[in-house]
């Protein structure tokens, strides 16, 4: 197919994911990684991954922070890079739920950008570094108070102890019950449920987009590359979040103001 051929496609398809969202009583949003990757935080699979450079076991599992915090502040540095902000994927979500069409976002990054990009209903699923709790003396800080001793990793706790454990979920560990339950409700009760920026591959987040097909939703998947799930969507965008979601909100929004 020529380029001209698979933009028009894109361009079509882009108006119809769009109509079908401006219609949508109850849209849910669900990110991965791939979201970020244009506020300058590598993703974990694919080209360029995290998961190619360091071993998950090592850097992200319970029993490898135990054994070596340091290696895990040395990985998160990464993923909360200080200078990251939102992207235009983020505000355009942002600017869906303002406009009544989002009414959640699921997100199993730990980032925190969907909240900085105005984002108010948001799950996370896989934890965030919001919140630091030292697991000796149990003293917890918030991230804005950390982030200045990360240029000497492991950062040390007022106790002494370096076991100063974010909230965020562990290779281990068990999701947030009360996050995965609010993510069931919302992927069985909505009608429109988008997945930006996940190769689907780690569960039970990647259950999700079934639970809302079961549930009778329409699926769009929008991600930078084919994912193995792409076949179970009723649309399939390839292409950057950063790029598309914003024209996306322009056509919803143009198609609420004719209606
Ligand atoms: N726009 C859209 N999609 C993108 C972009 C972009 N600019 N850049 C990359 N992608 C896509 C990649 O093609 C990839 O399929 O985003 C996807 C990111 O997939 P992963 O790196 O596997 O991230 P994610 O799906 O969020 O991983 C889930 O795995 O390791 C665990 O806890 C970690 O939350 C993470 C979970």
């Amino acid at each position: 197919m020529t380029v001209d051929k698979l933009k028009k496609q894109l361009i079509t398809v882009i108006e119809e994911v769009a109509r079908v969202l401006s219609r949508s009583k109850h849209a849910v949003v669900f990110t991965g990684a791939g979201i970020s990757a244009e506020s300058g935080i590598p993703t974990f699979r694919g080209s360029g991954g995290l998961w190619a450079k360091y071993n998950a076991e090592e850097v992200a599992s319970v029993d490898g922070f135990m054994k070596n915090p340091k290696a895990f502040w040395e990985f998160i540095k990464e993923l909360v890079k200080n200078k990251s902000k939102p992207n235009s994927a983020h505000y355009a979500i942002a600017e869906l739920e303002k406009l009544g069409i989002v009414r959640t976002v699921i997100t199993q990054n730990i980032d925190m950008l969907h909240q900085r990009a105005g984002s108010e209903e948001v799950i996370e699923l896989h934890g965030s570094m919001s919140t630091i709790k030292c697991l000796e003396c149990g003293k917890t800080y918030d991230w804005k108070e950390i982030e200045p001793k990360l240029t000497d990793c492991p950062p040390v706790c007022e106790c002494g102890s370096t076991y100063l454990k974010p909230a965020v979920v562990f290779f281990g560990e068990p999701l947030p019950e009360d996050a995965m339950a609010r993510a069931v409700k919302h992927a069985s009760s909505c009608d429109t449920f988008m997945v930006v920026g996940s190769s689907l591959v780690v569960y039970p987040a990647a259950y999700l987009p079934f639970v809302a097909k079961k549930s009778g939703a329409t699926l769009i998947i929008l991600n930078a590359e084919p994912t193995h799930a792409d076949e179970y969507f009723d649309y399939v965008l390839h292409g950057k979040a950063g790029d598309i979601l914003p024209r996306i909100a322009e056509a919803v929004s143009r198609f609420l103001t004719r209606a």
